[in-house]
């Protein structure tokens, strides 16, 4: 395979249907594979675009009383501006009406016909509307529509039609797909086409009279047809970079990197497409990856099922980098994946709230807290830092490999994990800690790794959260170019400038309260509480048994997967403890750092959600409100409470 340049493919899709998240999947897919490249400086051509003619849109016009192409002009808007909201980079948008894509699959259907590779005949079979495809009688599935997920009615057709003669190419495609094993991804997709290819192969018919169509490409040898749909919009793939009329650029582009579809149009792809490239004489796309489907829950979505996610809903809820992240993340390539609000936001808070905010969060405070806001110098990796340094450099290489064995999802779970090895570095040198002992060089080292790790992190996370991973690297100090990560600095440690005041930064991912998305529970009948009446009355000896100390707080994290509990760091006289609080949903961990709070401190440790806690923090708490109890002026940690 040629890696010299890199030319990605999306679909092009239907003009007429509004975007769903499967065509936003696909389009996000292409642009972080696209993004991917250009860091790695491999010259990078991304094209997507529309798919305008055919019955759907011919019939949704006349619904509208307008034209077929007004139809097009109206509705290509959502995907642009889709795209444009999802910061996609595509470097080209094709339409099927554009003239200059008319004009190449008319050469080229001129160009069959002279030689012979499209012939005339009678044509009697099945149509679905839907797909677009005819159908033998023994096609059909149970006489419906056979193309996967379909299954809709069929109409019977009988008119004369014009054909490509694709059966001859049957022998020559599976061998190529036998001799060419990455051809077609994943692998098994490559069996099912080679299935396919195991029934004769029939001619495809690539003509539909006007009488019964007129929204499509004339034929050039025939006024009274239009060119099939398929016919018309694989062609985009090579008229888009200027196949036959440019061909220096057609030749630096093609053979395609990869066209990426969804597993709904396999066929099409894999048999159509390369049989038409060999009849024109042009060689064949390196891969075609199909991915599975995204489903909502387990259902497939529909728009009769009133299930379908709408991704500029998601984007303006969540942010778009966020649901990027989600997409690339969740879903195995390959694989059906399942979408559902309450997933989302699981993964959110989990990999981006809790994990990489919280690094980032606690790194940049306490630079600017304990450092005098900047780096002072570059600290090169000690034993302590050994596994921080391993799991960061060695989500730089996994990236690359899993990147080129399309495996995305294990690439970006690598990169959680050098983030959470970030994290536990952290509670290990508790640099609170060292700042409270002045211990400046070990701080400073502590923060500048804590730092190098979240630099090489939002380097391999840029293609997929362009925006917030470049607000990230600015709030470490990056600047101009060095916003945008270069390859070789990301494989290498110790590489952050120093001595460059470091802003504050707003949380870089506000954790999202779940009881916002939460499925609405059954109500439940609550039996009235009766009020007590009679308080029980204690001796002084009962009180006198629990110690209460004033105590500071020096650190506040979320605990993972938990929407109630903080993590605190605290400061009782000398001594420092970890107390877990079920305060998450009252204060910011950020609103804690620095004050003074009073605990109990001689209770038995006990462990919540996994973690240790060393005694309970003193709140009041009336409704829906809490507040932490604090005490009314300066006064030193380790002060009895009494
Ligand atoms: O088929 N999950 O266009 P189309 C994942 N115009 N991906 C999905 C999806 C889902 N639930 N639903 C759609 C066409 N997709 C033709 C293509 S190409 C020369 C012509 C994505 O608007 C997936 O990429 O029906 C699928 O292949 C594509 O949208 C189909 O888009
Ligand atoms: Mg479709």
């Amino acid at each position: 395979m040629s890696s010299d340049v890199f030319y990605v493919t999306t679909p092009i899709y239907y003009v007429n249907d509004k975007p769903h998240i499967g065509h936003a999947y696909t389009t996000i897919l292409a642009d972080v594979l696209a993004r991917y490249n250009r860091l790695l400086g491999c010259p990078t051509f991304f094209l997507t675009g529309t798919d305008e003619h055919g019955q759907k849109v011919q019939q949704a016009a006349i619904k509208n009383g307008i034209s077929p192409q007004q139809h097009c002009d109206d509705t290509v808007v959502r995907f642009q501006e889709l795209w444009e909201k999802l910061e996609i980079t595509h470097d080209d948008f094709i339409r099927t009406t554009e003239p200059r894509h008319k004009q190449v699959v008319q050469g080229a259907l001129q160009d069959l016909y002279d030689r012979d590779e499209i012939y005339r005949a009678d044509y009697d079979g099945w149509y679905c509307v839907t797909c677009e495809r005819f159908f033998t009688e023994k096609d059909l599935v149970d006489g419906k529509c056979p193309e996967p997920g379909c299954n809709r009615a069929v109409e019977r057709i009988r008119e004369s039609n014009y054909f490509f003669r694709m059966s001859k190419y049957q022998d020559w495609l599976i061998q190529h797909i036998t001799d060419n094993p990455t051809f077609i991804q994943p692998d098994f997709r490559r069996n099912e086409t080679l299935g396919f290819l195991r029934k004769p192969l029939g001619d495809l018919c690539i003509s539909r009279p006007k009488s019964r169509l007129a929204w499509g490409i004339e034929l050039p040898f025939d006024a009274d047809f239009v060119t099939y749909v398929w016919f018309d919009a694989l062609v985009n793939y090579i008229s888009a970079i200027g196949y036959p009329g440019d061909m220096e650029s057609f030749r630096k582009w093609w053979p395609a990197s990869y066209h990426l579809i969804g597993k709904d149009i396999l066929t099409t792809h894999t048999v159509y497409w390369p049989t038409m490239l060999k009849a024109m004489g042009v060689e064949l796309p390196q891969a075609v990856f199909a991915h599975g489907w995204w489903l909502a829950g387990q259902s497939k979505m529909s728009k009769s099922a009133g299930n379908v996610v709408n991704p500029m809903t998601m984007a303006e809820t969540y942010g778009v980098d966020p649901f990027r992240y989600f997409l690339m993340a969740e879903m195995t390539l390959g694989q059906d994946a399942s979408f559902t609000e309450q997933a989302f936001v699981k993964r959110y808070n989990a990999d981006l709230a809790n994990d990489l905010g919280n690094l980032a969060s606690r790194v940049i405070k306490m630079v600017r807290r304990d450092l005098d806001g900047s780096f002072p110098s570059a600290c090169s990796a000690g034993p302590d830092e050994q596994d921080l340094v391993d799991a960061t450099l060695g989500a730089v290489g996994h990236m690359e490999s899993y990147l080129s064995a399309m495996q995305l999802d294990r690439a970006l779970s690598e990169v959680q994990a050098a983030v959470r090895e970030g994290n536990r570095y952290f509670d290990k040198m508790a640099p609170w800690a060292l700042a409270k002992q002045g211990d400046r060089e070990a701080l400073a080292r502590t923060l500048y790794s804590g730092a190098e790790c979240l630099r090489i992190v939002s380097g391999l996370l840029y293609p997929v959260m362009p925006e917030k991973m470049a607000e990230l690297r600015r709030a470490l100090g990056l600047a101009g170019d060095e916003l945008e990560p270069n390859v070789a600095r990301l494989s290498t440690w110790g590489n952050l400038p120093t001595g460059r005041p470091l802003d504050d930064i707003k949380a870089l991912f506000p954790r999202v309260d779940t009881k916002k998305t939460a499925q609405p529970k059954p109500k439940q009948k609550k039996a009235k509480k009766k009020t007590q009446a009679v308080v029980e009355l204690i001796d002084i000896e009962d009180f006198s048994k629990v110690t209460m100390k004033t105590a500071k707080v020096l650190e506040a994290a979320v605990v993972p997967d938990s929407e109630r509990l903080l993590k605190l760091q605290v400061q009782i006289g000398a001594q420092q403890r970890q107390i877990v609080a079920g305060i998450a949903k009252y204060y910011a961990p950020d609103d804690l750092i620095g004050s003074t709070v009073v605990v109990v401190a001689n209770l038995k440790p006990a462990k919540l959600m996994g973690v240790e806690s060393n005694g309970m923090l003193l709140a009041a708490k009336s409704g829906k409100a809490l507040k932490l109890v604090t005490v009314d002026g300066e006064l030193p940690t380790g002060a009895s409470v009494g």
